[in-house]
């Protein structure tokens, strides 16, 4: 039974301190659209909808049909968003999913949970740092910089280029796949080792683990400012590039079938990632019962009408099958017809977007490790706050170095999958909970309750189930690996130093 002793609420809140109990009761409606839009709008629709479109490495394509992928997945994500609103609303501190389930569901289900969020939060910020680099990478080029292609790829992708080329010839290569080849005949060797890496991804991590240790925090008037400045971006893209649409791209309409459509959306779930940080502000919302709703569907709704409509001038601006290996798919749609100032235009908006994402994320995760060592379930070294600056430096330092070593060396493709399968997998867990404490504690104060339950977390765990059964073989395999990976660190150590089981 210690597997499901939970933390008591009590101790929660006192634990959060004033802060906590104290947060302002401020936030309108327009103000978590905001949040939610924040956080959304990244790598995921200037990246992996290129992927998700033109399919490759052994994934049907979805192709114009991307834009049905888009809507089911929104309508997956909205019961979701439903169900997380309920949970957050119902322990009243600021926190993340693993301390909601910590109160409610106990300490194994918690550890999971915050053991999973890595894969959302870090795992999903290496994602981001790629595609990062592959914009700035691009927008260098509009000033006439090039960046050298051996700091601009990862080693593994020059040797599937060197093979794709003794195969089928330089012409076969996409543009990704031409940086990768080019690192592959020109790169410096260190110790006889070839010196392959993504540094600009490292640099970009690097700078923002630095703002987060000497405590920079996004203030409100700054995220406005991004949050705008994304949406304007994607206005651009869709403007511009709808004048160059031919109707004759958009035949097929369905060139992978059904399976496309569904990987499709298995893959761009990664683009909806992050309105969750809408119901982690149930605690400072004037009216939560009214406005969480609005606030989780409104941003979802607006994302969904920008993503749609820029997957169809996507698709129909340059034909699906050139965007295999496309690691900027929207700037490089833009260049295809001949319209690179406006490439650059989007590069510049995309970079900037995609900066406030990876903050977002970096903040995050250090601050949950930090509250699962503080809980006893990792070691105390991990919760330290820097003397000066009142930071969780270690977490921060720990988190920016796996962010930066990965992100040098892997493949954006396979990251969002991955961060894709831990996410879905940690929303499942928030749907279950809401049934079951709608069952155990029906009369516990609820600021925010989700509609239709339990149809709602049942139609949320549905759709989760099918975009995780969507995900290639390896990405499951990997994913399993990982939560092994947890549960025998949890068995090892959190179980016996767990701060609920010393007292
Ligand atoms: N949704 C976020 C992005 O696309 C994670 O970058």
């Amino acid at each position: 039974m210690s597997l499901f002793r939970r933390k008591s609420l009590d101790v929660l809140i006192a634990e959060g301190g004033d802060e906590a109990r104290g947060l302002k009761k401020a936030l309108t409606a327009v103000d978590l659209i905001s949040l939610g839009v924040g956080a959304i709008i990244g790598a995921g629709i200037f990246a992996t909808l290129g992927a998700a479109t033109a399919g490759g490495s052994g994934l049907p394509p979805a192709g114009p049909g991307v834009a049905v992928s888009i809507l089911l997945t929104a309508v997956a994500c909205g019961f979701c968003g439903l169900c997380y609103a309920e949970f957050a609303s119902l322990v009243p501190v600021a926190g993340s999913a693993y301390t909601y389930s910590y109160a409610t569901l106990g300490e194994l289900v918690a550890w999971i949970i915050g053991w999973d969020l890595v894969l959302e939060y870090a795992v999903g910020n290496i994602a981001v740092a790629i595609s990062w680099a592959a914009y700035c990478r691009q927008l260098l080029l509009g000033f006439g910089i090039e960046v050298p292609a051996w700091m601009a790829t990862d080693y593994r992708s020059t040797v599937l280029a060197a093979r794709a080329v003794a195969e089928s010839g330089v012409a076969s290569l996409s543009p990704e796949a031409s940086v990768a080849y080019q690192a592959h005949l020109n790169h410096p060797i260190l110790f006889g080792i070839p010196i392959v890496c993504n540094l600009l991804s490292v640099f970009i991590t690097a700078a923002i683990t630095w703002l987060l240790v000497i405590g920079v925090k996004e203030s409100a008037r700054f995220n406005n400012c991004v949050v705008v400045l994304k949406v304007l971006t994607l206005l651009f893209f869709i403007a511009v590039g709808a004048l160059y649409v031919k109707p004759s791209n958009w035949h097929p309409f369905f060139p992978g079938g059904v399976r496309g459509v569904w990987t499709g959306a298995s893959l761009i779930f990664f683009a909806y990632i992050g309105f969750d940080a809408v119901s982690t502000a149930a605690e400072e919302c004037k009216n939560p019962g009214r406005d969480m709703p609005r606030g989780i569907l409104g941003s979802l709704i607006i994302c969904t009408v920008l993503y749609v409509a820029a997957a169809l001038v996507l698709s129909g601006m340059i034909p699906y099958t050139k965007l295999q290996g496309v690691a900027d798919p929207l700037a490089a749609a833009l260049t295809y017809v001949q319209q690179g100032w406006a490439a650059g235009v989007l590069a510049f908006g995309a970079v900037i977007a995609m900066t406030a994402v990876l903050l977002v994320f970096q903040l995050g995760q250090p601050r949950i490790l930090m509250a699962m060592s503080r809980d006893g379930l990792l070691s105390p070294w991990f919760g330290r706050i820097h003397p000066r600056y009142r930071t969780p430096h270690v977490t921060t330092i720990l988190t920016g170095i796996f962010v930066a070593f990965w992100s040098a060396i892997a493949n954006i493709e396979e990251i969002v999958q991955l961060t894709n399968i831990g996410t879905l997998f940690a929303f499942i867990l928030v749907c279950i909970g809401i049934m079951i404490l709608r069952v155990r504690e029906p009369g516990r104060p609820r600021k925010f309750r989700a509609p239709w339950v339990p149809v709602t977390p049942v139609l949320g765990i549905g759709m989760c189930v099918v975009l995780m059964a969507g995900l290639p073989m390896l990405t499951w395999i990997r994913f399993l690996l990982w939560l092994v990976a947890g549960l025998v660190i949890y068995f090892l150590y959190g179980i016996r130093q767990s701060r609920l089981h010393k007292d």
